[in-house]
């Protein structure tokens, strides 16, 4: 056990190692790593969320230690499904949810659940990642799925969102910018019921 324990470390203490001076910029607040030993299988298409409030950025890194290939899938980045799919929930939950929220629920409309896995229906690209291998991705941006997998290492750092480089990058920001670009709701794009006759007469306000 303490042999396994001090391995663990070993490779805790490489990816701090490695964050710091990749990204000099970002000042790391907090850090999970996560050792995941259990056999992964066609997951369903996602990208992770985070329903509460305002997070701080996410920099996540993986490491493959199986000694086969790790296997994804990735499929549209956030701001595609934004741009195309929003119109697929309420707009009344649109306008009033956290930019977390409505992830979850885009990825239900977009990529259904776990039960629909792999029958999703969207177009993939298909990503082999050797043994040892070590890859970066912005997990709330970028939809993917582990098509299979074994052992594995992942990292979660929370960075502070003003030491960003491009801080509009967030995904909270990339969520308000397309709702943003609603119409708005009759009643407030004519206030003190000065909407076109045909509208009122439609009884539109
Ligand atoms: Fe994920």
């Amino acid at each position: 056990m303490k042999y396994f324990t001090d391995q663990v470390r070993l490779i805790n203490g490489q990816f701090d190692a490695l964050v710091v001076p990749i990204f000099p910029s970002d000042r790391i607040e907090q850090h999970s790593i996560n050792t995941r030993l259990n056999e992964t299988e066609n997951e369903n298409l996602h990208v992770d969320v985070c329903k509460d409030a305002r997070q701080n950025h996410h920099l996540r890194l993986f490491v493959n230690l199986a000694v086969v290939q790790r296997i994804w899938h990735t499929c549209h980045s956030l701001e595609h499904v934004l741009k195309t799919s929003l119109n697929l929930l309420d707009e009344d939950f649109l306008r009033k949810s956290t930019p977390g929220r409505i992830c979850h629920d885009l990825n239900f409309a977009v990529f259904k659940g776990f039960a629909e896995r792999g029958r999703e229906g969207q177009p993939k690209h298909i990503v082999f990642f050797e043994p040892s291998e070590v890859w970066g991705v912005n997990s709330r941006k970028v939809s993917h799925q582990i098509f299979f997998g074994r052992k594995a290492v992942s990292t979660e750092h929370a960075i502070a969102n003003d030491s960003m480089t491009n801080q509009s990058s967030h995904y909270y920001e990339s969520v308000n910018r397309y709702r943003n670009k609603l119409p708005r709701p009759i009643q407030a794009q004519y206030p003190f019921g000065r909407a076109p006759p045909e509208l009122r007469a439609a009884g539109g306000i």
